[in-house]
């Protein structure tokens, strides 16, 4: 299984399609900005980057299927911030995020909004804050599962109001958005990739964005902060890892790729209009995801473990 490659073939690489292993289901955020990276990657690769959606158990059971596969380049994993949260959420993991792969660089940074169905009662964050503390048995939750991004913003939710929530786990926040646009869930904290759209729409009532500026593409949205929040300030970041023994020419090749991919126009003028953007050329690098990654896992401990919320 961990044949891998040698030198001569690490140099001819890629000579196949290339799967990238999206932990989430088809159609929710982690998913679009996969798909709009692959493209651009395929066209530089000169080889098919086919995006295959494993969801389930919070990105967790993607992440152990690309930890295990063949370090060949072949298979390889787009995830979030999730990568970080899971070594602490989770009490036994199949993999460890820092040592079971290479990493390949980030991707991008993508703020969350929350939102409830269109004709959830409360107007503003304030009234939401009050509507939830009052009737916390009434309001559910909806999340892709422990470990995603969703429900990291939830946790940080019902731990600023002291008011545990009835959570909806999803296998993405894709069916998540669709069963909220249905009013079968109430909210969601969700990335702008995922949100944007069904905001502009008036599909979903908006509330506020988690980080610590304005979103450009929805600028009338307050911060968590300006709104009386600050506690739930969330940036969810993405990565591309390979198993770990990857030669390192072929996750250099994957890197520079990637780099391609950032400043291709349509990846930024779509990014832009889902409320983010690429990284700087400097952490889209094996270096700067390695580090990153090693830097959110200890700084997100502290704060998963005052939560208290484990999984097996
Ligand atoms: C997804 O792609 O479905 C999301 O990234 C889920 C999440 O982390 O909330």
């Amino acid at each position: 299984l961990l044949a891998g490659l040698g030198p001569a073939a690490a140099q001819d690489y890629p000579t196949r399609p290339i799967t990238m292993v999206v932990p989430f289901s088809a159609g929710g955020p982690t998913d679009t900005v996969a798909r709009l990276v692959a493209q651009s990657m395929s066209r530089t690769l000169g080889q098919q980057v086919l995006v295959e959606n494993v969801g389930g158990a919070g990105g967790t059971i993607g992440a152990a299927r690309v930890a295990k596969a063949s370090p060949d380049g072949y298979t390889i994993l787009l995830h979030h911030i999730g990568q970080a949260t899971s070594a602490t959420l989770y009490r036994r993991l199949p993999y460890n995020a820092l040592t079971d792969f290479a990493p390949v660089g980030l991707v991008t940074d993508v703020p969350m909004a929350i939102v409830a169905r269109k004709d959830f009662p409360a107007r503003d964050l304030a009234e939401l804050v009050a509507y939830v503390k009052a009737n916390p048995d009434k309001v559910t939750l909806a999340n892709a599962g422990v470990g995603a991004a969703s429900h990291l913003c939830g946790m940080l939710f019902m731990q600023a109001l002291g008011t545990p929530l009835t959570t909806v786990p999803y296998k993405g926040t894709g069916p998540a958005m669709n069963d909220l646009v249905g009013s079968q869930v109430d909210m969601l904290c969700d990335q702008t990739t995922n949100t944007t759209g069904q905001i502009k729409g008036g599909a979903v009532k908006a509330y506020a964005v988690t980080t610590a500026t304005r979103v450009p593409s929805l600028p009338d949205l307050p911060t968590t902060r300006e709104a009386g929040l600050p506690g739930v300030q969330v940036a969810v970041w993405h990565g591309i890892y390979a198993p770990k023994g990857t030669p390192d020419a072929v996750t250099g090749k994957l890197s520079d790729a990637l780099k391609v991919a950032l400043k291709d126009d349509l990846v930024k003028q779509r990014f832009g209009e889902l409320g983010t953007e690429p990284v700087a050329e400097d952490r889209a690098t094996p270096k700067a995801l390695g580090d990153f990654l090693a830097a959110e896992i200890e700084r997100w401990r502290p704060l998963i473990t005052a939560a208290g919320v484990y999984a097996d």
